[in-house]
């Protein structure tokens, strides 16, 4: 029996306008500009404006990831969506971007997996395609984290931005042995026993209330470096590939330390890394999908190149995605 891939046909990504500087912080907080960028990286990040939902960027998204496909939404079986920040409790943000972007057919549903919400979101859809439940996956990552920013927590709320970016991921036939394209490996999991390093202080079913960003940053940071470098080691030796293969490091944009010493400790040089962190902060879900939209716009990432994409984020939850573009 021939073996089904699921391959990338499309990319898109939408950022709100409004682009908030880190000296916009400083009139508020007892914070600098050079301390968040020697700490983090990040030198501005994008906030929606009112009224703009995470269902707005995504849809937008979408559309620009139908663009690049050339195709229209009759043609997707599936959406799935990776949001920590929904425009409400239910139903799932991924329906409104269903009709938003005008498919009338097919299922639409949200994943929550914080930061490394779409690479659970890639895996679901790959595991949809690989098992013949869907052809065409709109895969999502859509985020409004601004809403859910304590703004007089200047450990929190400096790090943070708005976006989205989705990926067309569609079924072909595998090819012979390492030149297939598409999803080459998998590799997620999670500890809840860590949930308290990163969470929102708020939910329906505890206050009745969104709630706020908390976060022990010092943990975090110890448990990320750690972990990406072992699932992405997982993902690379799943896909019988070795380091050296790696032709481009996506990794989700939280800090650049992170992602220097998680790229350090793989071998992989640092000129193999997109990063996209200056201009965006850290998006959560969608920082994955808009780095590779931005990366494939800057033309960096080429037809059968391989690219292994890590995340980590509350819950905890980590993993990676090993692919051929
Ligand atoms: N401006 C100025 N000073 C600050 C700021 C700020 N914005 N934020 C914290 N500080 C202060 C602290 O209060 C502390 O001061 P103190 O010693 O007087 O108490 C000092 O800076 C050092 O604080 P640390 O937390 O030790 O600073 P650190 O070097 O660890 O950097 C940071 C903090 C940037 C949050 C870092 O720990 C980090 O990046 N952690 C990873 C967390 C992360 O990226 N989370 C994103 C979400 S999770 C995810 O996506 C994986």
């Amino acid at each position: 029996m021939k073996r089904i891939n699921a391959t990338v046909r499309g990319i898109g990504h939408h950022l709100p306008e409004r682009i908030v500087p880190n000296e916009e912080f400083e009139k508020f907080l007892d914070t600098t500009d050079s301390w968040i960028k020697s700490r983090t990286g990040i030198e501005s990040r994008r906030f929606a404006a009112d009224g703009e939902t995470t269902a707005d960027l995504g849809s937008k998204a979408a559309i620009n990831a139908l663009a690049d496909a050339e195709l229209d939404p009759i043609d997707i079986d599936t959406i799935v969506l990776a949001t920590s920040t929904p425009d409400n409790t239910f139903p799932a943000t991924a329906t409104k971007v269903q009709s938003a972007i005008g498919m009338r057919r097919g299922y639409a549903f949200d994943v929550q997996a914080v930061c490394a919400g779409f690479i659970f979101a890639l895996v679901n859809a790959n595991a949809l395609i690989r098992a013949g439940e869907a052809k065409r996956v709109l895969v999502v990552g859509a985020e409004t984290f601004s809403r859910i920013l304590d703004m007089t927590d200047r450990r929190t709320c400096v790090l943070f931005g708005d976006g989205a970016g989705a990926v067309v991921l569609e079924a072909n036939e595998a090819g012979e042995g390492r030149l297939e394209r598409g999803i080459l490996s998998t590799d997620i999991h999670s500890d809840g026993r860590f949930r308290e390093l990163l969470y929102v202080d708020g939910g329906v079913s505890t206050t009745q209330t969104a709630g706020y960003l908390r976060m022990d940053g010092k943990e975090i940071f110890r448990h990320a470096v750690k972990k990406l470098n072992e699932t992405a080691q997982l993902a690379i030796d799943k896909a019988r590939l070795d380091a050296a293969a790696v032709d481009w490091i996506v990794p989700h944009q939280a800090n650049y330390r992170i992602i220097s010493a998680t790229a350090k400790k793989l071998g992989i040089p640092e000129e193999q890394v997109v990063l996209t962190i200056k201009g965006h902060g850290n998006t959560s879900a969608a920082s994955i999908p808009l780095a590779l939209s931005e990366a494939k716009a800057r033309g960096q990432i080429k037809v059968g190149e391989v690219i292994l994409l890590m995340a980590i984020g509350g819950g905890l939850t980590w993993g990676s995605v090993v692919l051929r573009w």
